[in-house]
């Protein structure tokens, strides 16, 4: 996801020739039978152009663009990035940002986003409903799309998985010289570390951190890939991941290398389980924000966000999807901690990791 090295690209979604041909999807359109003016409504949004910015990169989300177009007639420009650059691409173009929607990975960066005023808020009943409370801004700047939840993968030669049964058991002394972790940059492990400072607290989270931080002996990592190959390996015994990397692995898209490393894995759910998202808002200076609403609409619906989840093998807003592969690693019990109070804990869980040894 965020950490692959994909070069940023316009990509122009054809226009299908559908702008007079306008189907039903979304809030105002889902209200039966359309009344003459929301078909007014509609009809203007038809020759819509969205200017999406999204730190996703798969060519399945542009199937679904493409989807979206083919239903409503609104077009869809997307432009492809790393989500803090284009965050920065936002913020300095201000007014004239040709973008409408604004696609992020991470709580943290979704807070982000809202601090430095890039969204605006929007009311909809169908987010309203099809996004659980604690998967979206309570203010409606932005709203989860997908859930992906950091657990563990665990060498069984090295560690016992029925060992690990929550987070705090990663400071057990027994796992030292074979828990490995990312880095204190990563902003999953910044959201996992906020996470545990609001179910647990300060002071126990600080204890879980030092007690982590004693058993690893290696050098940190820089991403998830590498830490589930190391661990496959037996360089490492257990280590903390998003569960889409080693389904991605165990999907054979990586090649064979991987997908036999990955066969080696066992992937553990800590009870509860720190679920992060990814979600999206409609810009602070769109000038088409019922369109663009509706495009959030469409993605966070249980049709257009089955594939935005399966695209990078996440688990959608509600249940645990279909993908036979995520199904491999049985269900988690998601600790319901609120998205935007994670996000709003970033910068207090960075000071605790950096003042407990996290480099
Ligand atoms: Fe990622």
């Amino acid at each position: 996801m965020s950490d692959r090295q994909v070069p940023s690209r316009l990509v122009l979604l054809s226009a299908l020739g559908l702008a007079g041909v306008v189907a039903a999807v979304g809030c105002v359109a889902s209200q039966s039978p359309v009344n003459s003016k929301d078909q007014d409504i509609l009809t203007a949004q038809a020759g819509t152009t969205l200017g999406v910015y999204s730190g996703r990169h798969y060519n399945t989300d542009k199937q679904l663009y493409a989807r979206f177009t083919a239903s409503t007639g609104i077009k869809v420009k997307l432009l492809e990035g790393k989500d803090d650059a284009l965050i920065e691409r936002l913020r300095t173009e201000g007014k004239a940002s040709p973008a409408d929607v604004l696609v992020l990975v991470d709580a943290a960066r979704l807070d982000k986003a809202t601090d430095m005023g890039l969204f605006q808020p929007i009311r909809s009943a169908a987010l309203q409903r099809d996004v659980p409370a604690n998967l979206r801004d309570s203010k409606g700047r932005w709203f989860a799309l997908t859930r992906r939840v950091r657990a563990v993968v665990v060498n069984p030669k090295l560690v016992n998985p029925a060992s690990i049964r929550t987070y705090a058991d990663l400071a057990n002394p027994a796992l030292k010289g074979k828990l490995c972790l990312r880095n204190s940059k990563s902003v999953y492990n910044q959201s996992l570390v906020a996470d545990q400072m609001i179910l647990q607290g300060e002071p126990a989270t600080r204890q879980w951190v030092k007690g982590m931080m004693a058993n690893v002996t290696q050098p940190m990592f820089t991403s998830d890939t590498p830490l589930a190959r190391a661990v496959a390996q037996g360089t490492c015994g257990a280590a903390l991941v998003n569960t889409y990397y080693v389904a991605r692995m165990l999907s054979g898209e990586g090649g064979a290398t991987d997908k036999a490393l990955a066969a080696k894995l066992r992937m553990v759910f800590p009870k509860p389980a720190h679920v992060n998202i990814s979600g999206a808002g409609v810009t602070r200076h769109s000038r088409n924000a019922a369109a663009a609403t509706r495009l959030i609409e469409f993605l966070a619906s249980p049709s257009g966000g089955k594939g935005y989840a399966e695209a990078n093998n996440e688990y959608p807003l509600k249940g645990y999807g279909n993908n036979p592969i995520l199904k491999r690693f049985g269900n988690f019990q998601a600790d319901g901690v609120s998205a935007e109070q994670m996000g709003a804990k970033n910068k207090a869980a960075v000071q605790l990791m950096e003042a407990n040894g996290w480099s």
